[in-house]
């Protein structure tokens, strides 16, 4: 039987997965979370396969240990496309990970063309070819890695503003490609794009829909948890690694999905 005051890990490597947070809290909210940020390794898109899948695999599975989740969500894909297998293998706690959202782009999706944000690490995936070979078939899918989203979104939760440019460089990276004038969905493959939705809708000029798999990854956490009991007392805490644990803007940043205190790994 699962401990009603057992977590649910969120694990990325620094805000993005919140956004999975915040969908999940409306779906289970009594359900106690820990949330880990990874500030230490941040940017893993700029990593290589091998570094990425060893940082993953060894702090999930010392997690694991230290404070044995009910459950465990890769909340990035960067990490998910490339060590979820291997995640999977080492631990005997159920891991949810978090993929592109291909296949509701390409339903969404009239013109059949379709844009891909997210790491340099993400785009280059075979997962993101079986995705794409699985549920994008007869269309078109244009990806673009825009690792500078990551630093902005991290800037825009700590209350600093992001340089535009950015956000039009990302655009001007999918709409410049052939084919790019047509795309009418974007699927926002890392999750710190959705923190930044406005102001990539703003660059494209309010005329695609973004997709993210934040709502998907929430439903598929309560179905796996369906039928056990949860315990939340209070404000759950964050688990930071790196220097930014006493960081004060992150910590109002964090008070914002329920999560009162940060500790240091
Ligand atoms: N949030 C992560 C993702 O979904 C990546 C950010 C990073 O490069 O660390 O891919």
């Amino acid at each position: 039987m699962v401990e009603p005051s057992a977590p649910i890990l969120i694990f990325d490597s620094g805000v993005g997965g919140l956004t999975v947070l915040a969908e999940l809290r409306k779906v289970l909210p009594d359900a106690p979370v820990i949330y880990v940020a990874d500030r230490a390794a941040l940017p893993y898109g700029d990593k290589s396969e091998a570094e990425i899948a060893a940082r993953v695999c060894g702090l999930l599975g010392r997690l694991a240990e230290r404070y044995h989740p009910r459950l465990i969500c890769i909340a990035c894909n960067t990490a998910s496309t490339i060590a979820l297998g291997m995640v999977r293998d080492v631990l005997e706690t159920p891991v949810v990970g978090t993929v592109p959202a291909i296949k509701p782009a390409a339903e969404l999706s009239k013109t059949g063309v379709i844009g891909l944000l997210g790491t340099k690490a993400t785009i280059r995936q075979t997962y993101v070819d079986n995705l794409e070979a699985e549920f994008a078939t007869g269309k078109s899918l244009l990806r673009h890695a825009a690792p500078e989203l990551v630093g902005a979104a991290e800037d825009k939760l700590r209350g600093v503003a992001p340089d535009p440019a950015i956000f039009a460089k990302a655009a001007e990276g999918l709409r410049s490609q052939p084919g790019g004038e047509k795309i009418d969905t974007v699927v926002l493959a890392c999750t710190h794009f959705p923190l930044l939705a406005e102001e990539l809708g703003a660059a494209f000029g309010g005329q695609v829909n973004f997709v993210d798999g934040a709502q998907g990854i929430a439903r598929r956490i309560a179905y796996l948890t369906q039928g056990q009991s949860f315990d939340r007392q209070g404000d759950d805490f964050a688990i930071v690694t790196g220097n930014d644990s006493d960081n004060p803007a992150l910590l109002e940043a964090l008070r914002h999905y329920g999560i009162g205190r940060i500790q240091r790994l």
